[in-house]
């Protein structure tokens, strides 16, 4: 089976997690590697400060966290992502609302964003799906013009840039995930990265239980959300292959766009029109000219030992979320079409021109006769 992912960890980074296992960075904040890898990821963002914690989920649970918001306040999120987005607002006892999906680039759109606003909404976290980035100048003038904070989930968007600025940088947080699919991993783990500060400091508080002095008297209600010094030095390793894994990601999508250019009945991911996609994952949409439904192509692929994933379940349609007091029923009608048809082909970085023409040519041939059995 050729797998959606395979995480390309080398013996650079079996020695470099050796190593600090070996100084005794097991736990807690102890060692250099923390502040290293803190200093590098937000350096390679563009921001000034970094602060790493134990997954993509923390890190937006805490930039969550940090804001200064009460109970049953509202934050804009993208309906199509990861759960974790929308749980960042959850768990923080705050409603995520769902801004429904762009057909083009299937990232939030922003058109729909003015009308979801009221009184109690605080914030936006934008998703930059798929590695797509967001148009930040537009984002940034609607939440200056309601006085909202932007927070991005950079999860999938690791070096994604728009207008040669990586994302991260826009907003008031930038959140990243290193799950072992993510552009660069350290297993798990997470990062946030911001200019500001104040926040880095209450950040760097909250991650930590709110240590302070004396120790063990406790003014803030922290989390364990700490980074291991062990998986720091693994990104260490891991951020000075970004460049050449982003690379090799858009390679593959080029390839991809080569080989399925031609048919019919799929859309491909659009590039970016002001920035650069990173192609965490290669998105396809299986549309009704195509002449087969996306879960049958997908049973196909899976019989022709090609592995893929469907695209997000949107938030709107979370049933953990909807039992949540305050919760607003949204329609989100392209998320909910991009949850039906949309899925992802093997995105591994380290896949051949061969590979990708394979299963590019499968696919052609899956479509020819689906459509020969549809018109029999
Ligand atoms: C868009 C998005 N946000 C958040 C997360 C959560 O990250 P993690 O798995 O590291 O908690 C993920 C992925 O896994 C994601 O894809």
């Amino acid at each position: 089976m050729i797998p959606v992912f395979e995480p390309d960890i080398g013996e650079e980074e079996v020695a470099a997690v050796a190593d600090a296992i070996r100084r005794g960075e097991i736990s807690g904040s102890f060692g250099e590697s923390i502040p290293r890898f803190e200093e590098a990821f937000a350096a390679y963002c563009g921001c000034k400060y970094g602060i790493a914690v134990s997954s993509g989920s923390a890190a937006l649970h805490l930039a969550v966290a940090a804001l200064d918001v009460k109970p049953g306040d509202e934050i804009l999120v993208s309906a199509s992502t990861n759960i974790a987005t929308a749980l960042a607002a959850y768990h923080n006892n705050l409603v995520a609302v769902p801004v429904d999906s762009e057909p083009r680039t299937w990232n939030l759109n922003l058109d729909l964003i003015e009308n979801l606003i009221t009184s109690r909404t605080r914030a936006i976290i934008a998703v930059h799906l798929f590695g797509h980035p967001v148009d930040m100048d537009r984002l940034s003038a609607i939440a200056k013009k309601h006085n909202l904070i932007v927070i991005e989930d950079c999860a999938e968007s690791h070096g994604a840039t728009f207008r040669d600025r990586k994302t991260g940088s826009f907003g008031e947080m930038g959140c990243f995930s290193f799950y072992a699919n993510k552009i660069i991993t350290t297993g798990e783990g997470g990062m946030i990265v911001t200019n500001n500060s104040k926040l880095a400091d209450k950040l760097k508080l909250l991650r930590n239980l709110g240590f302070t002095t004396p120790r063990f008297r406790h003014e803030t209600a922290g989390y364990n959300f700490r980074m291991t010094g062990y998986q720091a030095a693994m990104g260490l390793v891991q951020c000075n292959k970004i460049d050449k894994v982003i690379a090799e990601k858009i390679r593959v999508a080029k390839t991809y766009d080569k080989f399925l250019g031609n048919v019919r009945g799929l859309q491909l991911p659009a590039p970016s029109a002001n920035g650069r996609h990173v192609y965490w994952m290669y998105g396809v949409v299986v549309q009704p000219k195509f002449g087969m439904s996306r879960d049958e192509l997908q049973e196909r692929l899976r019989e022709a030992g090609i592995d893929t994933r469907t695209f997000f379940c949107p938030m709107n349609l979370q049933p953990a979320l909807q039992k949540q007091t305050g919760y607003r029923p949204i329609e989100c009608p392209v998320a909910e079409s991009l949850w039906k048809s949309g899925f992802y082909l093997p995105s591994s970085h380290t896949l051949s021109e061969k590979t990708i023409r394979d299963i590019a040519e499968t696919i052609s041939a899956i479509a020819k006769v689906g459509k020969t059995i549809v018109t029999a």
